[in-house]
């Protein structure tokens, strides 16, 4: 960089101290010329950019985002819309890119007239320009730079592979893009703030042999004047979008295309790429996209935008799932490619649910799009819904499982908020680490629950409406989520649904702009006449005893139902009442009346259970008296089918989390989950045993406890399937293949499978001589399988094992085959498979490392081994691992069920350490692992004795183990 000495310097006081950008500029249109050299060992790329601007005063200055960006040439001039510019000047720039990136020659022709400031710390550039741009005027600044190629996924990165086409070990190469959140400044100087959004024109040269890809269709492709076999190839401009969407790829990949034709009958180029031995795996796909994208076209009400839609995996391990490029979607293999006989239903399901998370974002943050990074839940949140409804819609058979992980998704935000002080789901953004921090799951998980609830106490119609509204109304923009709520706002008072003080806005910013769920406390008064609601927040398990933390306050929809009139459907989920921060305790006549429904309902049943919230319908949790507990734990007995699966699992969920919390009794838990001995209600039995596992961990000091815990939790597991029983979720343990009676003869079972039979399939994998129907059969249930083999089986089985897991498999399947490993009972097995991690000759992706530890992390023999490895290993695991916050992950993970003072005692030793080595570390999750070592002392203490009596009790009370063969 060359200062040049006479600058005029005004405004320059004037910038902000925060990261984002002062705006005295707006960019109105980027023009790209772009050369990334991805091969050998030089990779490099080249740039020239014009952007147009329009100055909002009159400046000299113009501040950019830029990263590892050196800008070599400046030059500025005005644009007259109407005329052309000297176009004699778009020209050369291809030819001096060439030179630039090809032989290092470059001419400087403008630099001498403007001073360049970095400051790295902000990822920002200051061009002082010796010409001063004149408020309300256009005008093109043209930039020639260099920019870095990474190996990271991050910015424009590249990766290579075997290519297994060409007739020997050639190396294939891919170079891509990854921007969001604030990357593309890695890539081009530009205004890298999502409420930018301008129009692109991009050309990318690129070796012949390559395609290369952008978000908009190729116009035009031709030879490089100077260099041999290398093209420049033009793509049209775009509408308007952020830098973040921004794609650009150089791929020399096959591709699969089809047609897909919009809803006003435009047609649409899909094309999927992939090597030629990956194609066959695109069926899946292929085949949910036009169905998911017309959903989606019809309940928004706008076609898709663009003339073309590219569906592209990295050869890489990406850290992320996928991302949602406007027009050129990036995937994971394993999200993208499914493998029919390889993959399971599980694998499927994660396929077609991550097209359909993208495919939203088509319309959900590509048409309309956040205006700032605090504000990203909601449209991440609206993804989340959409991927939901989306897989219920092109799979109708994977409806059960969608359902499911729409639960599991809202339970583990509540989950993290009960451990530790969450941030908002709104929040302040300032700092670029801030906003790689707002991809975490209070923003997408809590952000979808908390739509879900909104969609429900306003009802489906009105929420489709707002959708339709803020669609047409603010697509090309980029706008707040408040907008969205005014817009509701309006629809529901037209509509008069609500009454004056209602306020969909306010209401929402009491859920979006503090941080913990309110717990609704119902409670019946002794006449059966009246019930008794009220708020209070969730006790977090930090020790925060802030009023500030105590006065929250919430708007909660309360929706009910009870024994006489069990209502689960939709309009069962409408609020009958709401708790207000101006009414936070109310009393209420029995079961008032729905404003919606117009049945007089009064009713004084005693002996009727009631229950609010089902099926989920808002983000709380709901703490009954006892008397009503035991109502709904009857109902379970005689009936359990009379409340869904979904509220079922949420009942039990509760309770546990409750009598954590200390706010009620284990006794009227236990007495909840008693069920779950007698039928196979399996969804919900997980989530019980979730629980029971953590109490049994929490008691491992105490021997005869455990024991006790085991004989419980043996209680609860089912030899096999209830055949009469043939719901839905029977398709989650009856595993393709098997007969529920062949296994007759079988001496050992474990988690429901018949160990003997298991052993004899893998035996037979091993000796190659294994059915098609046994090999379906295993690989449906991979990693339950195999988990079975090496815990119970031998050297043999290990070791094959492990030639699988090195051979060349494909990626989900190894990471399923690592975590089978991981269930051995052997110290020496253990240990080899720990050793992997750094293994000289084992080439180990970071993420099944990752993944790996986690799962061994589960198995308390390897427990301590996993916790002394990350201890002793701490910064090179670091380094292992591409993602920050991965080591920290682990480590919470090894210790969530440390439960003794000496534990804690050194697990604090080692946090103070670190703590005073990485002045960067999260604070609050290394506070939250000290916290639950905590919880988990105070547990034990706490609660032991009376666990234990109850468990002895139920010992005694408790059925046969082999009832289930009878029913
Ligand atoms: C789309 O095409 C179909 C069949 O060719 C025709 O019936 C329909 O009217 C067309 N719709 C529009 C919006 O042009
Ligand atoms: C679900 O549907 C897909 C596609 O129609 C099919 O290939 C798959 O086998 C089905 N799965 C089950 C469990 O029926
Ligand atoms: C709703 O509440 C918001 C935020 O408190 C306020 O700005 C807005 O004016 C209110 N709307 C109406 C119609 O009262
Ligand atoms: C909570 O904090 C108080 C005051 O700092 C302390 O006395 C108490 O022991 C803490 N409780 C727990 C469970 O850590």
């Amino acid at each position: 960089m060359r200062f040049l000495d006479i600058v005029t310097l005004f405004l320059l006081a004037n910038l902000s101290d925060g990261q984002r950008m002062g705006s005295f500029v707006r960019p109105v249109h980027y023009d790209l010329a772009f050369l990334p050299i991805i091969s050998g060992g030089a990779p490099r790329l080249c740039g020239h950019v014009f952007i147009d601007l329009e100055p909002t005063t009159t400046t000299n200055l113009v501040t950019l985002h830029g990263a590892d960006i050196t800008i070599i040439d400046v030059s500025v001039e005005q644009v007259f819309l109407v005329g052309k510019s000297n176009s004699s000047h778009s020209k050369d720039r291809f030819l001096q890119l060439e030179d630039l990136c090809f032989s290092g020659l470059f001419e400087l022709v403008n630099e001498a007239h403007t001073v360049i400031q970095e400051e790295p710390e902000k990822q920002q550039l200051n061009i002082i320009l010796k010409e001063t741009l004149i408020k309300e005027k256009r005008y093109r600044l043209g930039l020639f730079y260099v920019a870095k190629v990474n190996d990271d996924s991050r910015g424009f990165f590249r990766a290579n592979y075997r290519n297994d086409h060409t007739s020997c070990c050639i190396q294939g190469w891919f170079g891509g893009t990854q921007m969001e959140p604030s990357s593309a400044r890695k890539v081009l100087p530009c205004f890298d703030e999502p409420g930018f959004k301008t129009t692109y024109a991009i050309s990318i040269g690129h070796d012949k042999a390559m395609t290369a890809l952008s978000n908009m269709p190729e116009t035009d492709t031709r030879p490089m004047e100077n260099t041999r076999d290398w093209r420049w190839t033009s793509f049209s401009r775009s509408p308007p979008m952020p830098t973040y969407l921004l794609a650009l790829f150089v791929t020399d990949y096959d591709k699969v295309e089809r047609i897909y034709k919009v809803c006003n009958n435009r047609t649409v180029k899909m094309r999927f790429w992939g090597q030629p031995n990956q194609l066959p795996h695109l069926r899946q796909s292929i085949d949910v996209v036009p169905d998911m994208l017309h959903y989606m076209e019809k309940y928004v009400g706008q076609p898709f935008t663009l003339p073309k839609i590219d569906f592209i995996a990295a050869p890489t391990q990406l850290d992320f799932e996928a991302m949602e490029n406007w027009g050129l979607i990036l995937f994971r293999e394993n999200r993208l490619f499914f493998k029919e006989g390889i993959d399971g239903e599980g694998d499927r399901f994660q396929v077609v649910q991550t097209m359909a998370h993208e495919l939203a974002h088509q319309f959900f943050g590509n048409l309309v799009t956040c205006d700032w990074w605090s504000d990203i839940a909601f449209y991440e949140g609206m993804c989340g819904i959409f991927e939901i409804e989306l897989t219920k819609h092109a799979m109708p058979n994977l409806t059960f499982r969608a359902e499911m992980s729409q639960v599991s998704a809202i339970r583990s935000a509540m989950k993290i908020e009960e451990h530790i002080q969450a941030a908002s789901v709104i929040r302040e953004v300032e700092k670029i680490e801030d906003t790689e921090m707002m991809f975490d799951p209070i923003t997408y998980n809590k952000g979808s629950g908390l739509l879900l609830m909104l969609r429900n106490f306003v009802g489906h119609d009105h929420f489709r409406n707002a959708v339709v509204t803020f669609m047409e109304r603010y697509q090309f923009q980029s706008v707040n989520s408040q907008k969205f709520m005014e817009i509701l706002d309006e629809e529901v008072h037209r509509n008069r649904e609500f009454g004056r003080g209602m306020n969909v806005t306010k209401i929402m910013n009491s859920w979006t702009t503090q941080d913990a769920y309110p717990i609704v406390r119902c409670t019946r008064m002794s006449d059966g006449r009246r019930i008794r609601l009220s708020q209070l927040p969730h006790p977090v398990l930090r020790n925060i005893t802030t009023d500030e933390h105590a006065n929250r306050l919430w708007w909660i929809p309360i929706s009910m139902t009870d024994a006489s009139r069990p209502d689960f459907s939709q309009q069962g989920k409408y609020p009958r009442v709401w708790l207000t921060p101006e009414r936070p305790t109310l009393e209420i006549p029995y079961f008032p009346p729905a404003s919606r429904h117009h049945g007089q309902e009064t009713g004084e049943e005693e002996n009727t259970w009631i229950l609010l919230n089902g099926e989920f319908s808002g983000y709380t949790r709901v703490l009954y008296d006892d008397r009503n507990w035991r109502l709904i734990s009857r109902q379970l007995v005689l009936n359990h089918t009379v409340i869904p699966q979904v509220t079922r699992a949420q009942l039990i969920d509760d309770a546990f989390t409750l009598a954590l919390a200390e706010l009620m009794d284990y006794q009227v838990v236990l007495e909840l989950i008693e069920y779950l001995t007698m039928v196979n209600d399996e969804f919900v039995r997980s989530t019980a045993q979730f629980h029971l596992r953590w109490m049994k961990e929490r008691t491992r000091q105490n021997g005869s406890l455990a024991e006790l815990f085991d004989d419980y939790m043996e209680k609860l597991k089912f030899e096999r399937s209830d055949i009469e029983e043939s719901n839905e979720n029977n398709n989650l343990i009856r595993s393709g293949g098997f007969d529920p009676f062949d296994g007759a003869g079988c001496l050992q079972w474990s988690e429901g499978v018949c160990v003997d039979k298991i052993f004899r399939l893998f035996q037979a994998q091993m000796d190659g001589t294994i059915s098609p129907e046994g090999k379906r059969a295993m690989t449906e249930n991979l990693e339950r399988n195999w988990c079975l083999v090496m815990r119970y089986g031998g050297k043999d089985e290990w070791k094959w094992a492990w030639r699988m897991s090195v051979n060349d498999v494909w990626s989900s399947q190894r990471s399923k085959i690592l975590s089978a490993m991981s269930c051995s009972q052997d110290q020496g097995r253990l240990k080899q498979l720990l050793s992997r991690v750094f293994h000289p000759t084992i080439q180990q992706t970071s993420r099944d490392s990752f993944v790996m530890i986690e799962k061994m992390a589960d198995n308390p023999l390897a427990r301590p081994m996993v916790l002394n490895f990350i201890k002793t290993n701490w910064e090179r695991l670091g380094r292992h691992f591409k993602r920050s916050g991965d080591n920290l992950k682990l480590l919470t993970s090894a210790s969530k069920y440390l439960s003794t003072s000496e534990e804690l005692n050194e697990m604090s030793q080692f946090v103070a350490d670190l703590e005073k080595r990485d002045k960067k570390l999260d604070r609050s999750v290394t506070a939250g692992i000290l916290d639950d070592i905590r919880a988990n002392i105070r547990w034990a203490e706490k609660h032991s004795e009376q666990v234990y009596s109850v468990l002895e009790a139920r010992r005694v009370t408790g059925r046969t183990k082999n009832r289930s063969t009878e029913a």
